[in-house]
Protein backbone atom coordinates (compact mmCIF):
# COMPACT_ATOMS: atom_id res chain seq x y z
CA UNK A 1 0.00 0.00 0.00
CA UNK A 2 1.52 3.64 -0.99
CA UNK A 3 0.86 6.57 0.77
CA UNK A 4 -0.98 9.17 -1.30
CA UNK A 5 0.37 12.65 -1.97
CA UNK A 6 -3.32 14.00 0.37
CA UNK A 7 -1.82 11.61 3.12
CA UNK A 8 1.65 12.49 3.14
CA UNK A 9 0.17 16.27 2.99
CA UNK A 10 -2.09 15.84 6.12
CA UNK A 11 1.01 13.87 8.14
CA UNK A 12 3.19 17.40 7.00
CA UNK A 13 0.83 19.46 8.62
CA UNK A 14 1.18 17.51 11.74
CA UNK A 15 -1.94 15.89 12.02
CA UNK A 16 -3.22 12.29 12.50
CA UNK A 17 -3.23 10.29 8.80
CA UNK A 18 -5.67 7.74 8.49
CA UNK A 19 -3.89 4.87 7.70
CA UNK A 20 -5.71 2.96 10.00
CA UNK A 21 -8.73 3.67 8.01
CA UNK A 22 -7.26 2.80 4.77
CA UNK A 23 -6.16 -0.24 5.72
CA UNK A 24 -9.80 -1.15 6.76
CA UNK A 25 -11.10 0.14 3.86
CA UNK A 26 -9.42 -2.03 2.00
CA UNK A 27 -10.30 -5.28 3.95
CA UNK A 28 -13.86 -4.34 5.12
CA UNK A 29 -12.39 -5.06 8.99
CA UNK A 30 -13.33 -2.37 11.51
CA UNK A 31 -10.20 -1.08 12.95
CA UNK A 32 -9.89 0.21 16.91
CA UNK A 33 -8.97 3.97 16.57
CA UNK A 34 -5.47 5.38 16.90
CA UNK A 35 -3.51 8.22 16.28
CA UNK A 36 0.09 6.60 14.44
CA UNK A 37 2.39 9.28 15.97
CA UNK A 38 5.75 8.11 14.62
CA UNK A 39 6.37 10.10 11.49
CA UNK A 40 8.98 7.69 10.04
CA UNK A 41 6.79 4.81 9.78
CA UNK A 42 3.29 6.43 8.27
CA UNK A 43 5.90 6.21 4.72
CA UNK A 44 6.65 2.24 5.13
CA UNK A 45 4.86 -0.02 2.61
CA UNK A 46 3.06 -2.34 4.27
CA UNK A 47 3.52 -5.98 2.71
CA UNK A 48 0.33 -7.36 4.79
CA UNK A 49 -2.68 -5.02 4.78
CA UNK A 50 -5.14 -7.75 6.54
CA UNK A 51 -2.39 -7.98 8.72
CA UNK A 52 -1.74 -4.36 9.50
CA UNK A 53 -5.92 -4.19 10.31
CA UNK A 54 -6.40 -7.27 12.30
CA UNK A 55 -2.91 -5.96 14.33
CA UNK A 56 -4.77 -2.66 14.67
CA UNK A 57 -8.14 -4.52 15.97
CA UNK A 58 -6.54 -7.03 18.30
CA UNK A 59 -2.65 -6.07 19.56
CA UNK A 60 -2.42 -2.20 19.18
CA UNK A 61 -4.81 -1.91 22.20
CA UNK A 62 -1.98 -3.13 24.03
CA UNK A 63 1.46 -2.93 22.07
CA UNK A 64 0.31 0.60 20.86
CA UNK A 65 -1.00 1.08 16.85
CA UNK A 66 2.86 1.01 15.64
CA UNK A 67 4.21 -1.20 18.24
CA UNK A 68 5.89 0.78 20.34
CA UNK A 69 5.02 -0.79 23.39
CA UNK A 70 3.26 0.87 26.82
CA UNK A 71 5.27 1.33 29.26
CA UNK A 72 4.33 -1.02 32.13
CA UNK A 73 1.27 -2.45 30.31
CA UNK A 74 2.66 -4.20 26.94
CA UNK A 75 6.57 -4.00 25.75
CA UNK A 76 7.82 -2.51 22.05
CA UNK A 77 7.86 -5.56 19.32
CA UNK A 78 9.25 -3.13 17.23
CA UNK A 79 13.02 -4.69 16.46
CA UNK A 80 13.75 -8.06 17.57
CA UNK A 81 10.67 -9.71 16.22
CA UNK A 82 12.98 -9.08 12.79
CA UNK A 83 15.40 -11.61 14.50
CA UNK A 84 12.97 -13.68 15.63
CA UNK A 85 11.84 -14.38 12.00
CA UNK A 86 15.71 -14.78 10.50
CA UNK A 87 15.42 -18.20 12.73
CA UNK A 88 13.26 -21.32 13.02
CA UNK A 89 13.28 -21.35 16.78
CA UNK A 90 12.44 -17.82 16.73
CA UNK A 91 9.80 -18.03 14.04
CA UNK A 92 8.47 -20.92 16.59
CA UNK A 93 8.31 -18.38 19.59
CA UNK A 94 6.25 -15.98 17.31
CA UNK A 95 4.01 -18.15 16.45
CA UNK A 96 3.80 -19.29 20.27
CA UNK A 97 3.50 -16.04 21.81
CA UNK A 98 0.53 -15.40 19.28
CA UNK A 99 -1.55 -18.74 19.79
CA UNK A 100 -0.65 -18.92 23.84
CA UNK A 101 0.10 -15.29 25.20
CA UNK A 102 2.85 -15.01 27.67
CA UNK A 103 3.01 -14.96 31.32
CA UNK A 104 5.93 -14.10 33.75
CA UNK A 105 8.93 -11.25 33.92
CA UNK A 106 10.73 -10.15 30.65
CA UNK A 107 13.04 -7.87 29.60
CA UNK A 108 13.17 -5.74 26.53
CA UNK A 109 15.95 -3.00 26.34
CA UNK A 110 16.03 -1.42 29.73
CA UNK A 111 12.37 -2.12 30.60
CA UNK A 112 10.91 -4.87 32.56
CA UNK A 113 7.45 -6.38 32.28
CA UNK A 114 5.31 -8.71 34.10
CA UNK A 115 2.82 -9.03 32.70
CA UNK A 116 0.04 -11.27 30.99
CA UNK A 117 -0.48 -11.56 27.27
CA UNK A 118 -4.02 -13.37 26.38
CA UNK A 119 -3.80 -16.26 23.88
CA UNK A 120 -5.24 -15.12 20.64
CA UNK A 121 -5.81 -18.83 19.32
CA UNK A 122 -9.37 -17.64 18.34
CA UNK A 123 -7.61 -15.96 15.61
CA UNK A 124 -7.07 -18.40 12.20
CA UNK A 125 -3.85 -19.55 11.03
CA UNK A 126 -3.55 -17.11 8.55
CA UNK A 127 -4.82 -13.93 10.13
CA UNK A 128 -2.15 -14.58 12.92
CA UNK A 129 0.44 -15.53 10.36
CA UNK A 130 -0.35 -12.01 8.66
CA UNK A 131 -0.37 -9.98 12.25
CA UNK A 132 2.63 -11.50 12.61
CA UNK A 133 4.61 -10.51 8.80
CA UNK A 134 3.03 -6.94 9.61
CA UNK A 135 4.79 -7.29 12.91
CA UNK A 136 8.36 -8.48 11.36
CA UNK A 137 8.13 -6.37 8.38
CA UNK A 138 6.53 -3.26 8.75
CA UNK A 139 6.93 -3.02 12.90
CA UNK A 140 10.28 -4.14 12.73
CA UNK A 141 11.88 -3.78 9.11
CA UNK A 142 13.38 -7.85 8.95
CA UNK A 143 15.30 -7.46 5.90
CA UNK A 144 13.86 -8.66 2.37
CA UNK A 145 15.84 -12.16 2.54
CA UNK A 146 13.66 -13.05 5.67
CA UNK A 147 10.74 -15.35 4.87
CA UNK A 148 6.93 -14.43 5.44
CA UNK A 149 5.45 -16.38 8.15
CA UNK A 150 3.15 -19.12 6.51
CA UNK A 151 -0.31 -20.66 7.80
CA UNK A 152 1.36 -23.87 8.15
CA UNK A 153 3.69 -22.84 10.19
CA UNK A 154 1.50 -21.21 12.74
CA UNK A 155 -0.86 -24.72 12.55
CA UNK A 156 1.86 -26.25 13.47
CA UNK A 157 2.32 -24.79 16.66
CA UNK A 158 -1.16 -25.27 17.62
CA UNK A 159 -0.75 -28.95 17.01
CA UNK A 160 0.81 -28.67 20.34
CA UNK A 161 -0.78 -26.95 22.75
CA UNK A 162 1.36 -24.71 25.24
CA UNK A 163 1.02 -22.54 28.38
CA UNK A 164 2.19 -18.73 28.55
CA UNK A 165 4.77 -19.72 31.03
CA UNK A 166 6.12 -22.28 28.91
CA UNK A 167 5.93 -19.75 26.18
CA UNK A 168 8.14 -16.89 28.07
CA UNK A 169 10.71 -19.90 29.40
CA UNK A 170 11.02 -20.74 25.28
CA UNK A 171 11.94 -16.99 24.69
CA UNK A 172 14.41 -17.29 27.84
CA UNK A 173 15.59 -20.12 25.80
CA UNK A 174 16.42 -18.69 22.63
CA UNK A 175 18.37 -15.30 24.48
CA UNK A 176 17.09 -13.32 21.30
CA UNK A 177 15.23 -10.48 22.80
CA UNK A 178 16.70 -10.50 26.91
CA UNK A 179 15.85 -12.18 29.74
C1 LIG B 1 -4.10 -7.40 26.75
C2 LIG B 1 -2.84 -6.86 26.25
C3 LIG B 1 -2.17 -7.52 25.08
C4 LIG B 1 -2.69 -7.83 23.84
C5 LIG B 1 -4.12 -7.62 23.35
C6 LIG B 1 -1.60 -8.36 23.07
N1 LIG B 1 -0.46 -8.40 23.80
FE1 LIG B 1 1.36 -9.06 23.18
N2 LIG B 1 2.07 -8.86 25.07
C7 LIG B 1 1.38 -8.32 26.14
C8 LIG B 1 2.18 -8.43 27.35
C9 LIG B 1 1.78 -7.95 28.74
C10 LIG B 1 3.38 -9.07 26.96
C11 LIG B 1 4.56 -9.42 27.90
C12 LIG B 1 4.16 -10.63 28.72
C13 LIG B 1 5.08 -10.86 29.90
O1 LIG B 1 5.36 -9.90 30.65
O2 LIG B 1 5.49 -12.02 30.11
C14 LIG B 1 3.27 -9.32 25.52
C15 LIG B 1 4.26 -9.91 24.75
C16 LIG B 1 4.24 -9.98 23.37
C17 LIG B 1 5.33 -10.45 22.54
C18 LIG B 1 6.64 -11.00 23.02
C19 LIG B 1 7.54 -9.93 23.53
C20 LIG B 1 8.91 -10.48 23.82
O3 LIG B 1 9.74 -9.67 24.26
O4 LIG B 1 9.20 -11.66 23.60
C21 LIG B 1 4.92 -10.36 21.23
C22 LIG B 1 5.74 -10.73 19.99
C23 LIG B 1 3.57 -9.86 21.26
N3 LIG B 1 3.20 -9.64 22.56
C24 LIG B 1 2.80 -9.65 20.14
C25 LIG B 1 1.42 -9.44 20.19
C26 LIG B 1 0.56 -9.50 19.02
C27 LIG B 1 1.05 -9.73 17.60
C28 LIG B 1 -0.71 -9.30 19.49
C29 LIG B 1 -1.99 -9.35 18.70
C30 LIG B 1 -2.22 -10.56 17.95
C31 LIG B 1 -0.64 -9.07 20.93
N4 LIG B 1 0.67 -9.18 21.29
C32 LIG B 1 -1.72 -8.77 21.74
C33 LIG B 1 0.12 -7.77 26.10
C34 LIG B 1 -0.76 -7.90 25.05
Amino acid sequence: MTATPAGRAVRRAGMPWSWCTLAAGVAGLACLGGVLTPAAYADEKSGSPEGAAAFQSNCALCHGPAGAGVPALAPAITDYPARYAATSEGRRQLAMTVLYGMFGEITVGDAHFNGQMPDLSRLDDATLAAILNFVVFDLAHAPADVKPLTAAEIAAERAHTVDGAAVRAHRKSLAIAGP
